[in-house]
């Protein structure tokens, strides 16, 4: 039985792919922020302690919907440390299995940034930069990395940070949000299948809303 560690696991986006998971062969860890807040390294680093696995799914909450201008210093280190620098902790300490799978949940924000979400489009960005890195070392293992950049999802998050849902909708040619579910089912039908070659690659989950090409 493969082993699975889903973070920010206990709802929306998250808690679909450990759901999804859990209907195949896999034993399913999903976190919430009680086993693991990714903004305090302390929380990272005894959570990585002894951790092994096979498919890790690296997702944490998003941060507040800010312009540059009101961003607060300890803002910004909350989710340096929150988006960026808790995730390459847990890299460097938990050991994925050789034929494993690695999974980050970013954001759309990482090919085109938003004014609104400041934070989440530069840290989100550069931990896109160091996965993509990674996923040559962790290649030579036969793990795969994908990055999943979603659109918007119908989820908590996405409800705050969205003010006027029903107006929004309509701009999106599905015209509709995406389901978590939806996200929960590629994961799984990805390691279901055994697709390995699909790596370091980042997968735009938007029902065609972005207008960039790749
Ligand atoms: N939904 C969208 O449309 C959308 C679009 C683009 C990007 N994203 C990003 O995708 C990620 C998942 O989104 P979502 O919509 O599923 O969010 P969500 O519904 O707010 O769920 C967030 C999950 O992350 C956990 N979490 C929150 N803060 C954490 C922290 N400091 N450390 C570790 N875990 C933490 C939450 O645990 P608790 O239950 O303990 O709070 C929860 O399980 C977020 O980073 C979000 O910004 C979402």
């Amino acid at each position: 039985m493969k082993k699975a560690i889903v973070l920010g696991g206990s709802r929306g986006i998250g808690k679909a792919i450990a759901d999804s998971l859990k209907t195949i062969d896999c034993d399913v860890i999903a976190t919430s922020r009680k086993e693991l807040d990714t903004s305090n390294l302390d929380s990272v680093k005894k959570f990585a302690q002894d951790k092994e696995t096979d498919i890790l799914v690296l997702n944490t909450g998003g941060p507040p919907a800010k312009e540059f201008s009101s961003v607060t210093v300890e803002e910004w280190q909350k989710y340096h440390n929150q988006l960026f620098l808790g995730f390459c902790v847990l890299l460097q300490n938990i050991t994925v299995r050789n034929g494993g799978y690695i999974f980050l949940i970013s954001s759309s924000v990482i090919k085109e940034p938003n004014p609104r979400l400041v934070i989440s489009s530069a840290y989100r960005l550069a931990f896109t930069s160091v996965f993509k890195l990674l996923s040559k070392d962790f290649g030579a293992r036969e793990i795969s990395c994908i990055n999943i950049a979603p659109g918007l999802i119908d989820t908590d998050r996405m409800r705050e940070v969205i003010a006027n849902a029903e107006d929004m909708k309509k701009t999106i040619p599905m015209k509709r949000f995406g389901k978590p579910e939806e996200i929960g089912d590629f994961v799984k039908a990805i390691i279901e299948n055994n697709i390995k070659y699909l790596s370091g690659v980042v997968i735009n989950f938007d029902g065609a809303s972005s207008n960039y090409t790749l």
